[in-house]
């Protein structure tokens, strides 16, 4: 599998991440958001969201489970499943899971494995120290890790 590892230093550098993920990854991708608590997954998120012009704040979904923002470029689809873990998951997720006209961000996507596309683009974030943090990017899909590059 292709995988893309880099470190990066600081929020604006996982902000500047946000952004060329907005740029660069095509409508309908599934992104799987790995990593502890305090990781920094919703921060990628929310540079995500900066980077389709989303002006809306981008909280952690974790009380909402899901959130769905239409107003920028292109919709974003921002799943916390980390209150589905050891329940059943079949609550109606997957109709927006690959949304065709934009792009979903999933944290905790292991408690919802089973309906994440085998094209995921996975997003590790390790290391985790006062301000730096490992990424490891990877997907079956190799065009999805390249465009990062
Ligand atoms: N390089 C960095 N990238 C991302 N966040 C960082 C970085 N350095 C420090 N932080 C801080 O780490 C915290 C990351 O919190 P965040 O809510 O994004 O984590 P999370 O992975 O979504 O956690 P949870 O699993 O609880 O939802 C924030 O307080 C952020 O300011
Ligand atoms: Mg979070």
């Amino acid at each position: 599998m292709e995988h893309y590892i880099f470190d990066i230093f600081s929020c604006d550098q996982m902000n500047e991440f946000g952004l060329k993920i907005a740029k660069k990854i095509p409508n309908g991708t599934v992104i799987a958001l790995l990593g502890d608590l305090g990781a920094g997954k919703t921060t990628l998120v929310r540079g995500v969201a900066r980077g389709l012009n989303i002006n809306e704040v981008v909280q952690s979904p974790t009380f909402n489970i899901m959130k769905l923002y239409l107003k920028g470029d292109r919709p974003l689809i921002h799943i916390d499943a980390y209150r589905l873990a050891d329940i059943n998951n079949d609550i109606g997720l997957d109709e927006y899971i690959g949304y065709e006209t934009g792009l979903t961000m999933i944290e905790w996507p292991l408690y919802i494995e089973n309906l994440l596309p085998e094209n995921t683009l996975w997003i590790n974030i390790s290391s985790i120290s006062e301000t730096s943090r490992k990424i490891d990017i990877y997907s079956l899909d190799p065009s999805l890790v390249e465009v990062l590059k």
